[in-house]
């Protein structure tokens, strides 16, 4: 077998996961022993809710590129590590193989050092889907320093608040970024958040789009020019940092209820441990085999299912600068055919809308090659999931359903490709280590009374390696957003139904987190930014089911500004603003696909807005709003069933 901890029967299934609920510290310690370490720990588990501390393999001593890098260059030192392709299909991709990237990580490592990051330090990446990224992450990891991937398609104000948040010193980016047809100039919008910072100390600036970029003498400096000096030097390795099994690895930036982000802190062993044991197990990977992860580093599962799950293991992962629909829709099925995918693991949202093209893109497609597909981010429609399972498995690929968050570090929730059952629309079973429970508003375990389907909260009992240790700089927030809401558990703000076989079927967030095409948007965050806007008022915003995007993102706005009377009287343009306001303040991700014009909202008599209310307007129900007793002003209802987009 080539992992000695791959599950490969459903028996086996069962009996790992009996085993892991039994012993915890058994369990985990004997996958610990198959990686690399230092030193080994001195205590396995260490844990409570209630602060909350959890402390995994404590005392022991590794660093999670030995082990994604160092440990399998004498037995695949050139098998390809990275297969990269770029946004334009006519464009040379590049293979790293594991040599070659563990040099070039070791060869950055010394190039942050020259520039002064030391282990602990912060450093801000802002890059696109390059094979860069990867090495600067990996380059952090190596020497110690926390790495802050932002999404290349948040707007510079995002960027100045997640860099005074984490306090980061450095900064590295790129000039710009191809996706699809477009060219983002990212070295432009870094510029934008850096008026006023006064923390950031270095900005290292990778070229790809050769775009003007300003160059600030004693602040930033060129990749290439840096990189050029340590290989002249004939450095082509640096010491891995010991570091301590609970140091954190990587801070990253995720929406909640609130309108600021939180920067969920993972660390290293237990991370790198659970990434490692799903990504074996879920995708049933075998070595030599192409994983191609569609998402973007710049998210969780990037972290997990791109970078480290994948090289900790080995494995071939692939990784794709551009878009699915560009040059046209059946960019996915030229890459498969390519480069021979055998695991495709992407994003609903992604699903429906190539499914929206229909067959024509995967005519001439050579897609036997897959052996697995799957999915993760937001539910899955039924109908997505046939017309993956026919169209692109061809019924003989199993499709994994992924659950999971990036708090979690890996996922959660998920049948086992080819090995536990699967069934549509349904993430299934738990991972061995994973006690999942379904609770009342109260916080009472929901518990199932014979072939029963049950439907309440989702939490988890107990910690598994990668849970959130913290939110940066804010350990009371950790406290009070996950581990308040229910005594003694994490709550994972999503609802959920379990059937008699054990399923689990995500049924979305019950808090006041948006899904958007897979991304994470929290309705405060929106309404913070729209407020923003001089002629706004006020402003709530809501969910609605959208076709391809899963949610759309639905705004009711008090709007008194002068601008109101727009040529058309429409209130087009005004729209305008407004989208343009929340590009600015968050990105585009999270510009609202619908903006009402409204006199009011409905408030109860203490001021709180009925989001109820609201959601069903925008859902389409304009008739069963449920009581409407509570309102100070329920007229103010009618004029918003009337005036709904
Ligand atoms: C949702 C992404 C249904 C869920 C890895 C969760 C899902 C949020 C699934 C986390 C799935 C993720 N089925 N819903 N397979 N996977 N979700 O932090 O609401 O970006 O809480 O992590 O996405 O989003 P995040």
């Amino acid at each position: 077998m080539s992992y000695p901890y791959q599950i490969k029967s459903f028996e086996a299934y069962q009996e790992a996961y009996q085993k892991s609920i039994q012993d915890p510290e058994a369990f985990w310690s004997a996958i610990a022993e198959h990686f690399t370490w230092k030193k080994k720990w001195d205590k396995v588990l260490e844990w409570n809710f209630t602060e909350p501390k959890v402390e995994w393999f404590k005392g022991g001593k590794l660093n999670i590129t030995e082990n994604c890098l160092d440990r399998h260059l004498a037995t695949k030192g050139n098998h390809p590590a990275i297969i990269w392709e770029p946004n334009a299909p006519d464009e040379n991709h590049r293979i790293l193989t594991y040599k070659k990237l563990h040099e070039k990580v070791c060869q950055f490592a010394h190039l942050l050092k020259n520039n002064g990051v030391k282990k602990g330090d912060r450093v801000c990446i802002y890059m696109g889907m390059i094979p860069e990224l990867a090495i600067a992450v990996l380059a952090c990891a190596r020497i110690g320093a926390i790495h802050s991937v932002v999404f290349g398609g948040f707007s510079a104000q995002s960027i100045a608040d997640r860099l005074e948040d984490a306090k980061a010193e450095f900064i590295v980016t790129c000039d710009g970024a191809y996706r699809g047809a477009k060219d983002i100039p990212l070295k432009s919008v870094i510029d934008d958040a850096l008026i006023g910072n006064k923390t950031v100390k270095r900005v290292i600036v990778a070229t790809r789009t050769r775009t003007p970029v300003s160059m600030i003498k004693g602040r930033d400096v060129c990749w290439e020019d840096e990189m050029k000096q340590v290989e002249e030097k004939g450095i082509t390795f640096i010491e891995a940092e010991a570091m301590d099994a609970e140091d954190p690895l990587f801070i990253l930036y995720t929406s909640g209820s609130t309108g600021k982000p939180k920067g969920v802190v993972h660390t290293v062993a237990g991370y790198m441990i659970y990434t490692n044991y799903t990504f074996v197990n879920v995708f049933q990977y075998e070595p030599g085999q192409v994983h191609f992860c569609t998402a973007d580093i710049g998210w969780i599962t990037g972290h997990s299912y791109i970078v480290y799950g994948p090289l900790s293991a080995g494995a071939t992962s692939l990784l794709f600068e551009g878009v699915p629909t560009w040059p046209d829709a059946g960019r996915f099925w030229d890459i498969v055919d390519k480069y021979k995918v055998n695991i495709l693991y992407t994003a609903p949202t992604a699903i429906r809308s190539l499914m929206g093209f229909g067959l024509g893109p995967l005519q001439g497609k050579n897609l036997s090659s897959l052996k697995v597909l799957g999915t993760v981010g937001e539910p899955i429609n039924e109908e997505a999931w046939h017309w993956y399972d026919e169209h692109v498995g061809k019924k003989k690929c199993p499709i994994v359903d992924t659950w999971w968050q990036t708090e979690t570090g890996g996922c959660l929730i998920s049948n086992l490709a080819g090995i536990t059952p699967a069934k549509p629309g349904w993430a299934t079973l738990p991972m061995p280590g994973l006690q999942m429970v379904l609770v009342d508003e109260n916080g009472k375990e929901i518990i199932q009374e014979g072939e029963e389907t049950i439907s309440g909260n989702l939490c988890i009992k107990a910690p598994w390696p990668s849970i959130l240790r913290t939110t940066y700089g804010d350990h009371e927030r950790c406290r009070t957003n996950y581990f308040a809401t229910y005594k003694n558990m994490y709550f994972t703000g999503d609802g959920a139904l379990k059937n008699k076989d054990g399923f689990f079927r995500i049924t979305g967030r019950v808090d006041d987190v948006l899904n958007v095409s897979g991304h994470r948007i929290g309705t405060a965050e929106v309404e913070n930014a729209i407020n923003m806007h001089a002629g706004v008022v006020e402003s709530a915003v809501v969910g609605y089911p959208h076709d391809i995007k899963g949610q759309g993102i639905y705004a009711y706005v008090i709007y008194q500004g002068s601008h109101t009377q727009d040529t058309h009287g429409t209130g087009d343009l005004v729209r305008k603003d407004i989208l343009q306001t929340v590009t600015r303040i968050i990105g585009a991700i999270a510009k609202p696909d619908k903006i009402q014009f409204v006199s009011g909202l409905p408030k109860t008599r203490s001021g709180k807005i009925m989001r109820r209310i609201l959601r069903k307007i925008a859902e389409g129900e304009t008739e069963n709003l449920g009581d409407t007793s509570t309102l100070l002003d329920p007229g103010v209802v009618d004029e918003i069933k009337n005036g709904r987009l």
